[in-house]
């Protein structure tokens, strides 16, 4: 297994539509282990996105026991939210935005179709924390960050920010 480098805004790869996997051999299987320890080894970070590392492919891992626990590890490969419900509003960060927290609105329910690491199909509902972090990894795989989804006034205020900090 590989430490992989997280790539950050605006690397142009995190605002791109990622691919359908297709494919689910050896490489893919590298790959989520790779991302896997990569998500593990953050100090923060509960999901990861493909293209966080650099492909862009619409797979993403979600841990949130963060390792304490092996079944606590979600493998999402070409998810599709089939059924959405309510509303919640929390705080949310993003490894690809290191300085930036924002309130960020999201379905509190959803159900999700997808596929597994063995490519056969799989169904989730999920509500809370699982239902946030899928809709936030899914928006990576769409090439969506939590900028996308602030107002047009708050957005223009992060810019600014981003640019003042990182000049
Ligand atoms: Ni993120």
């Amino acid at each position: 297994m590989a430490i992989l480098d997280i790539r950050k805004y605006p690397d142009t790869v995190l605002s791109k539509k990622a691919e359908s996997v297709t494919d689910f051999n050896a490489d893919l299987q590298q790959l989520i282990d790779d991302m896997t320890e990569t998500l593990r080894a953050t100090p923060t970070g509960i999901g990861l996105a493909a293209p966080q590392v650099g492909v862009s492919k619409r797979l993403a891992i979600i841990d949130l026991g963060r390792g304490t626990n092996e079944f606590s590890l979600y493998v999402i490969i070409n998810p599709v939210l089939s059924e959405k419900e309510g509303c919640i509003e929390t705080v949310e960060g993003c490894l690809s935005i290191p300085d930036m927290e924002a309130r960020i609105q999201r379905y509190e329910k959803v159900r999700m179709r997808g596929l597994n690491r063995e490519g056969r199909a799989v169904e989730l509902d999920a509500n809370g924390l699982l239902a946030i972090a899928l809709q936030h990894e899914i928006d990576h795989l769409d090439g969506l960050l939590l900028i996308n989804r602030l107002s047009p006034i708050k957005r223009e205020f992060f810019k600014k920010r981003f640019k003042k900090t990182y000049k």
